[in-house]
């Protein structure tokens, strides 16, 4: 049963095939492509929406050629097409989502929309067939979530963040630091050399008896601390280091007490911040330490790419779910 799908919701054009391979029983990756816009948007310090889905357009067509060629498939010997249906930017979701569409009507086979968020969320277990009830932790440039999962498709809300997510904060900040463009991995390298208890920023809402979240307080507070400084390049890696600790202490302390308050024995961790070796250090410590499992999707599944939506796809479409050829994207889509 293999399925392709297409991730388009941002700045990564991604392809992947999903199925059983010649070789073996068990379903896995067939090809997952990542073609990066990266070093488009980089001067100009963000993702400009009119140059990725124009970029998304060019790139889609190679890229699902190239996937096939890899899985050494043809497009009608796919089963199923999905494409992320949002949340994202919606000329950017509309790109990959129509084409998607127009591969399942010319090869008469099911389409399914996914959301993006749930990629995310299942991306920890990809190449299984059971997802186990748990708390996921899902930490994106655009959402930070707790959600507790049931089963596929049954999930609840627990908490989120009230402003910034949590990368998007990783990414203001390496703004103001003048770091490259997306500052996430830049703050995780320089944060390597750093102190982490060198400035003592805000762990907002810690001490709140719910499991939101607030970053926004955090990112002024590393502003006026930059101020401050007569020689602020001086102290990047104290600076990187000390904001760091200051997100990573907040989402660590909700996630276990959310687990807790739910009685679930298992965490996951999630999205393109999940990257960061010590946030899934310390996370995973933590969850040893209360006796909980902890579960995290590999680096290359947690930054945007198509194995994840193939994935949330597969689980769908085995439950028996595909979606209408005039099913629109949603730029605001939620998960629960
Ligand atoms: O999941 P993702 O690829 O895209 C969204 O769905 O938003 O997440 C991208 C976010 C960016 O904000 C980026 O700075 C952050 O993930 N990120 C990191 C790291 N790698 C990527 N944040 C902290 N440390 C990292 N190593
Ligand atoms: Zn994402």
């Amino acid at each position: 049963m293999p399925l392709l799908a297409i991730e388009s919701s941002c700045d990564e054009t991604a392809v992947a095939i999903y199925g059983k391979s010649s070789s073996s029983d068990n379903n896995s990756l067939l090809a997952s492509l990542i073609s990066s816009q990266i070093e488009l948007h980089k001067d100009l310090g963000g993702v400009v929406p009119e140059l990725a889905s124009r970029n998304h357009t060019q790139r889609i067509s190679p890229l699902v050629a190239e996937a096939l060629e890899k899985a050494g498939l043809s497009a009608q010997e796919i089963d199923a097409f999905a494409a992320t249906g949002g949340p994202g930017l919606a000329s950017s979701l509309t790109v990959g989502h129509s084409f998607a569409k127009g591969l399942a009507l010319a090869a008469k086979k099911p389409f399914l929309s996914v959301n993006h968020m749930e990629g995310h969320l299942l991306s920890p277990f990809v190449g299984e067939e059971q997802i186990p009830p748990h708390l996921a932790l899902i930490v994106s440039g655009g959402h930070t979530l707790l959600i507790r999962v049931r089963s596929v498709g049954d999930y609840q809300l627990l908490g989120q963040t009230l402003d910034d997510a949590a990368g998007e904060a990783f990414d203001k900040v390496a703004k103001m630091l003048e770091l490259p463009y997306p500052g996430g991995p830049e703050i995780e390298k320089l944060a390597k050399t750093g102190d982490p208890t060198a400035f003592d920023f805000p762990r907002s809402m810690l001490n709140e008896d719910n499991l939101d979240f607030s970053f926004s307080g955090l990112k002024t507070s590393v502003l006026y601390t930059l101020k401050k400084l007569p020689n602020p390049r001086e102290r990047l890696p104290d600076l990187c280091a000390s904001f760091q600790a200051a997100v990573f202490e907040v989402l660590i302390a909700k996630a276990l007490r959310a687990a807790r308050r739910e009685k679930l024995s298992l965490i996951t961790l999630s999205g393109g911040v999940s990257c960061n070796a010590t946030l899934r250090e310390q996370l995973s410590a933590a969850c040893h330490e209360e006796g909980l499992t902890f579960r995290s999707s590999p680096p290359s599944l947690s930054t945007d790419n198509a194995a994840m939506i193939a994935f949330a796809a597969y689980h769908r479409l085995r439950a028996g779910q595909t979606s209408s050829l005039s099913t629109d994207i949603d730029p605001n889509l939620k998960l629960a």
